[in-house]
């Protein structure tokens, strides 16, 4: 039987048509924030799927995507007693930073995570608010992997099947999407 809270998150959820340019559907994450217990209920059902997958595997750091990643994020890290690390646009984050970039639309982007927040050999999950065509969340993966930590889940509060972002991913990452639109 399917989670009241999942279709309760997903009525709470507007899609803009034709923002921010024609042709883009714009699913609204800022709406759940207007009904403060779905965005705990959103951060319960990302700990809850965690631990009923993966019940004995400790998890070092939740990695939140700069910016509507830094909603879930802090929360999800404190009920995992992890670290919070962020992982931001390029040119945010003072101090050493490991990059990588990826393609855009027109031209490229590049995030970065601080060198000092991740430690060789440790479990993370990556969190967003939403993935469309995965190029953003693949990055993340691929940016963790190069620091040499072990990416165990992905997770996004909206996921956009009909784009198939999923695959974007690298080989064998395991993503969880609480609800989905085509
Ligand atoms: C949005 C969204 C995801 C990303 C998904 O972020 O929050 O992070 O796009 O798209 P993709 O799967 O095609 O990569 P965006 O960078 O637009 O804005 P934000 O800074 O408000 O999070
Ligand atoms: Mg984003």
């Amino acid at each position: 039987m399917s989670d009241p809270r999942i279709a309760a998150v997903k009525s709470r959820i507007p899609v803009f048509p034709d923002f921010p340019k024609p042709g883009i559907q714009f699913y609204d994450i800022f709406s759940l924030f207007q009904q403060p217990s779905l965005c705990s209920d959103v951060v319960d059902l990302f700990y809850e799927h965690f631990i009923s997958k993966y019940p004995s595997t400790k998890i070092d750091a939740v990695l939140g995507l700069d910016a509507r990643g830094f909603l879930f994020a802090p929360p999800l890290a404190e009920k995992f007693k992890a670290n919070f690390v962020p992982v931001r646009k390029s040119g945010k984050l003072p101090g050493v930073v490991a990059s990588c970039s990826y393609s855009l639309e027109y031209g490229e982007a590049e995030i970065e995570i601080q060198e000092h927040a991740l430690q060789k050999g440790q479990n993370v999950i990556i969190v967003d608010d939403l993935m469309a065509t995965g190029g953003t969340m693949s990055t993340a993966c691929l940016l963790a992997q190069n620091m040499n930590v072990n990416v165990i889940q992905c997770q996004c509060v909206i996921e956009l099947t009909g784009l198939n972002g999923v695959k974007q991913l690298p080989e064998g990452t395991d993503m969880y999407s609480i609800v989905q639109f085509e």
